[in-house]
């Protein structure tokens, strides 16, 4: 087999075989494939797209270029949730442990952030203490006892993915719907996942920017999952705005407590319950996702939840002091007031602008190495849609240093206030097999 035949062969618009597909993914990965020649197989099929079936083989081939995660040994349907991404997005810290208190079994490795998103795993870091290098059979074990652990990426899933997503990076192939959808499904099935759920972003702060292109990602992952054996949901949900109120890592993980009892931020608490339910459900410990929904308010409301993050916390050597006492998280210095400039509604909030604003405060990495700092951030006091009057306070700057009159400025120019405003609508679209 030739490569150059492959490249052809796609460049003409024709199916390529599995055989084909694995050549490519092995070789590449394998060094035996010069970029030159994976960057012109990648722009041809930026081109001419790929049918359902060599998605799933590109999907399966990448999952084979390297280690994968064996779940076996914990009892019970695995079900994994993966979001596109976006700002001040806590859902995972309140998921993980609500539906465990359903003895929905989780076994969530997850990544540090970069960029104007933050990562889950800098998230629970905040808590002082809490250990996510843990070594995979404790971790398995920790998920069959108490149904929940938290563990750091490990190097060498899907290693043809990482090269290959580098590559793609340079050659303005990242923008692909096949690409994409098997780059990030190829991770999840790496990871172990029996099934998944998926929250696709869409808005100024998420990777696919309109609503359109969003449904088309998801059900591109809806349809691998379902060819390569793992049930799969997702949700098309709103990221022009920031999720919930807290954007920066304590902050969020207050967020997410407060969520965990049932009294979080409106639209936070919708998203937890619309993943959630589904999660239940292929879990398969509810029959509908109405019956699912209402189990899972019932341990927000009974305290199980919370219960059952003290207890991951605790078993992760974090203090769960933390969990009644969140003064106890890391606190930013000063507490600077954004004060709204004109009465009326809020019209737009836009999420990627805010999220680069607390990247800079040091919530967040610009590059690779830099050192988060996880008091910082902001807590926004209003969402589009909501009134609002001059001077009023339109969110807090949590920073460790005193000058922030340039972010100050960058928050102003990202926030709309006008005569009329409706709300967000949060969830756009729920897509199942
Ligand atoms: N996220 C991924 O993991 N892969 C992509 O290709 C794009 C976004
Ligand atoms: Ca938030």
């Amino acid at each position: 087999m030739r490569m150059v035949d492959i490249i052809a062969k796609k460049r003409d618009g024709h199916e390529l075989t599995t055989a084909e597909i694995e050549f490519f993914v092995k070789q590449y990965t394998d060094g035996h494939i010069p970029d030159y020649q994976a960057s012109a197989f990648l722009m041809a099929i930026y081109f001419q797209n790929m049918t359902e079936r060599e998605r799933a083989d590109l999907t399966m081939a990448m999952v084979n270029s390297g280690e994968t995660v064996d779940l076996s040994a914990i009892e019970g349907i695995k079900v994994d949730k993966h979001s596109t991404g976006g700002v001040g997005d806590t859902t995972t810290l309140v998921l993980a442990p609500l539906v465990a208190a359903l003895d929905v079994p989780v076994a969530k490795m997850s990544g540090r952030g970069l960029g104007h998103t933050g990562g889950t795993i800098d998230k629970f870091e905040t808590i002082p203490g809490f250990k996510v290098e843990i070594d995979i059979e404790d971790f398995i074990q920790q998920v069959n006892r108490d149904k929940v652990a938290i563990i750091g990426q490990s190097g060498n899933l899907a290693p043809a993915d990482k090269k290959l997503y580098a590559l793609r990076d340079v050659t303005a192939t990242v923008n692909s719907i096949p690409l994409i959808a098997s780059s990030i499904m190829s991770k999840k099935i790496a990871a172990g996942a029996d099934a998944i759920v998926l929250d696709v972003k869409t808005g100024a702060g998420a990777f696919m920017k309109t609503q359109a292109e969003a449904e088309e990602l998801a059900h591109a992952m809806v349809k691998i999952g379902h060819n390569v054996g793992r049930r799969t949901m997702a949700i098309i949900s709103d990221m022009s705005q920031p999720l919930g109120y807290a954007v920066g890592n304590a902050l969020e993980v207050k967020e997410a407590i407060d969520t965990l009892k049932g009294h979080g931020p409106r639209d936070l608490h919708e998203l937890v319950l619309t993943l959630g339910s589904q999660m239940v459900v292929l879990a398969g410990k509810a029959a509908t996702l109405e019956q699912a929904r209402e189990k899972l308010l019932e341990v927000m409301h009974n305290g199980k939840a919370i219960e059952k993050f003290k207890e991951l916390v605790a078993k992760q050597g974090g203090d769960s002091r933390v969990i009644d006492e969140p003064e106890r998280l890391p606190q930013a210095t000063y507490q600077i007031a954004l004060p709204a400039k004109r009465s009326g509604f809020v019209t737009s909030m836009i999420a990627d602008e805010i999220g680069i604003a607390a990247m800079q405060l040091g919530a967040g990495r610009a590059t690779k190495d830099d050192v988060v700092d996880f008091a910082v951030g902001i807590v926004l006091h209003k969402k589009v849609g909501d009134a609002i009057a001059e001077g009023e306070s339109l969110l807090t700057i949590h920073s460790n240093r005193a000058d922030v009159d340039a972010i100050k400025q960058k928050l102003y120019d990202s926030i709309v206030i006008a005569e009329q405003g409706a709300a967000q609508q949060l969830i756009h679209k729920v897509i199942t097999e």
